[in-house]
This record gives structure tokens, C-alpha cells and sequence, in this order.
């Protein structure tokens, strides 16, 4: 795993995220789901705040991820719940691009 300075840290290669899809990653020890939503990329803790749901499981529809167990959603661009059960947010991490692919800032 690749370190960088500010604790950038290396999450996937240019091409493994497809148009507005989600991809779950581990970087550095965090479960985080990889958002790619109109062109912009997106990243937050890949755990839901109402259980143990991986988001990357759910449905991502525009700027929201919908949890696969109970249905609550999240705003995949600040991790704010937009939808119960859920009401806490989930960890929103920034995110940078280069031609290597996405990388996370996890501090
Ligand atoms: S576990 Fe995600 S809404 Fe319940």
C-alpha cells in the first residue's frame, strides 16, 4: 500500500471504478466505499451507521447510497444520512486523482 505525504493513500487503479457505480476498497486498515457519480469521484467509511451493511452492496442512485439492509441513505459527498433508519453520518474521506487512479486522504 502505497503511503503519501498528508496520508494519501493509494485506493484503486484508474479504470477498476466504472461510470456511476460504487466500489468497496481497504486502505490502510479502513473499509471505504469509492464513489464515481457524474464524472466526480467520491469516498466514505463503506460501513452504514445503522448496522454492519456494506454500502458498496447497496444501490447508488445520483448522489445517494442506498443501504442493502434497511433502506436508509446516505449523501455519498458529505457521508449525511438523507433517508432513515439511518440518522448518523457515515466518515466522509477527501479524494484525489491522478493518472494512477484514486487515492484517500484517511487523516
Ligand atoms: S444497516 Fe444500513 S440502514 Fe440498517
Amino acid at each position: 500500500m502505497d503511503h503519501h505525504p498528508g496520508n494519501w493513500v493509494f485506493a484503486l487503479a484508474a479504470g477498476e471504478l466504472r461510470a456511476d457505480d460504487v466500489v468497496g476498497i481497504v486502505a490502510a486498515g479502513h473499509d471505504i466505499a469509492i464513489y464515481s457519480v457524474g464524472g466526480a469521484v467520491y469516498a466514505t467509511s463503506n460501513v452504514c451507521t445503522h448496522g454492519q451493511a456494506r454500502l458498496c452492496d447497496g444501490f447508488l442512485v445520483d448522489h445517494e447510497i442506498e443501504c442493502p439492509w434497511h433502506q436508509g441513505r446516505f449523501d455519498v459527498r458529505n457521508g449525511q444520512p438523507t433517508c432513515g433508519p439511518a440518522t448518523e453520518a457515515v466518515r466522509s474521506y477527501p479524494v484525489r486523482i491522478d493518472e494512477q487512479g484514486v487515492y484517500v486522504q484517511i487523516d
